[in-house]
């Protein structure tokens, strides 16, 4: 019997010395205190070990610590067949195939999901309470995430009185403590304030458009969260300026002196919050269904001032679970072509038309498959904040995919390669053949010669960013 929906601590303590006794995942009931039933079916739990002689990777905690908060009231029977596969198949987290892994993935990332949508959606209004003020939001989540988020709350607003109520738990801090109290109902919490006249004039003051997904709010942002949020009536006329706006916002973005030589100059601070806002908005995307078979977003990287953008069709198998772009085979190849073309990585910001792995379970294998053209251009919505965040002089395409992401329409390599096409921003894109190209081609002295074209692009291409400055 767990003590509570979110106890970790307890189902691992359960967890380890049912292993350990070798009890089976069928011979296992797992309840939740004030649930209902009996506690195992009545049969108290083996003895704790002496020291643990079962050890799991630390991958496996750090899933089963997230996949305990979905609602799902299998997760826990589902981990402990997970625990003790693991027993005899160490290496089962890698095999991204396995029917019971991808559903406990999946939970684990509707949770990771829940968790960003509670920080992005919570909107307190403030009420009396003893002569001082206290900050008062309503959130229903779909998962037991409340507790897991309380830290982020209390280090964000660390120096507010603020009371979280969500429908089986309230959260309450003082400025010190964390207390928790009982569920509430929506009418507990305050409906309008005079903070919210004034939270709706600072909404609009400090508005950000880089942050404001249109097609996402709505599509993402379910019903029950819009309501909660004053600024909502304010989104209309917002939305209506805020391309306009979100131009504005990143022209007047501090930048570092122009370098002697015409450089870039530095990414000033709004580009990195503005970045960061952004990364942390499509960690939580959901505008194609790509979302629901991948790890993760696999969002851009690199200096935010570069010169140089590449653009790659969508992360791989190793790409997803690493979460960065371009570390699997076709890194490899790019990176020594780099360094062949005299081109310096670290100095390029790099990226993917489609930020969800997109591939086709076979077995134990992850196939990959090509973004289609409204995958693409779902994702373009991020493509378009990293260029209007970086805004590199030069970016180039690899493959047709990127190639179509780059220039919002298909186009054929063969026809574009080799010559710069205008952009907006006044950059220059170029298109050349993606990595994963040169490493499918069978023909050895084939291979060596596109290898070759592909390492003279890069070339032309590092060249190009020196004159552009
Ligand atoms: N292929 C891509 O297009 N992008 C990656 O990040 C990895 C492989």
């Amino acid at each position: 019997m767990l003590d509570a929906p979110d106890d970790f601590d307890g189902w691992r303590d359960a967890a380890r010395r049912l292993a350990i006794a070798g009890v089976e995942p069928d011979h296992v009931t797992w309840q939740v205190q004030g649930e209902s039933g009996d506690l195992f079916g009545g049969a108290p739990l083996p003895p704790a070990p002496e020291r643990s002689a079962f050890s799991v990777p630390r991958a496996f905690v750090a899933l089963a610590e997230t996949t305990i908060l979905h609602s799902d009231a299998e997760r826990f029977a589902l981990l402990y067949q997970l625990l003790t596969r693991l027993r005899d198949q160490p290496r089962l987290l890698e095999d991204k195939a396995d029917p019971l892994l991808r559903r406990i993935d999946g939970l684990a990332k509707a949770v990771r999901r829940d968790i960003h949508k509670m920080r992005a959606f919570v909107r307190f209004r403030e009420v009396e309470e003893d002569g001082a003020a206290r900050f008062v939001a309503w959130f229903e989540p779909d998962h037991h995430i409340v507790r897991a988020n309380a830290g982020f709350f209390m280090r964000r607003f660390a120096t507010m009185r603020w009371s979280i109520l969500t429908p089986k738990i309230s959260i309450h801090w003082d400025g010190e403590t964390l207390r928790e109290g009982p569920g509430a109902t929506r009418a507990d919490a305050p409906e309008g304030d005079p903070v919210e006249a004034l939270w709706k004039g600072y909404y609009a003051a400090i508005f950000n458009p880089a942050r404001l997904k249109t097609g996402a709010m709505l599509s993402e942002m379910p019903k029950k969260y819009w309501r909660n949020l004053p600024e909502a009536a304010l989104i209309p006329d917002l939305v209506a300026g805020a391309q306009a706006r979100e131009a504005a916002m990143i022209a007047r973005a501090p930048r570092a002196p122009a370098q002697p030589a015409g450089g870039k100059g530095s990414a000033g601070a709004n580009s990195k919050t503005a970045w960061a806002a952004v990364r942390e908005e499509a960690m939580a995307c959901t505008r194609c269904p790509l979302h629901q078979g991948a790890t993760q977003t696999v969002f851009g990287e690199g200096p935010l001032d570069a010169p140089l953008m590449f653009i790659g069709e969508q992360p791989g198998d190793q790409e997803d679970q690493a979460g960065r772009p371009f570390v699997g085979p076709a890194g490899q190849l790019l990176d020594q072509a780099l360094i062949e073309a005299g081109v310096d990585r670290a100095r390029a910001y790099v990226t993917n038309a489609v930020k969800h792995f997109k591939f086709e379970a076979r077995g134990k294998r992850r196939i990959h498959q090509t973004p289609d053209a409204g995958e693409v251009q779902a994702c373009r919505w991020w493509l378009t904040k990293e260029l209007d965040i970086v805004r590199p002089r030069l970016v180039v395409a690899l493959g047709a995919t990127a190639a179509r992401a780059m220039l919002g329409k298909a186009v054929t390599i063969s026809r574009t390669r080799g010559a710069a096409i205008a952009l907006d921003h006044g950059a220059e894109g170029w298109v050349t053949v993606h990595p994963s190209y040169l490493l499918r081609i069978p023909d050895e002295a084939k291979k060596a010669e596109e290898r070759a074209r592909f390492v003279e692009d890069l070339r032309v291409i590092g060249e190009r960013v020196k004159a552009l400055g």
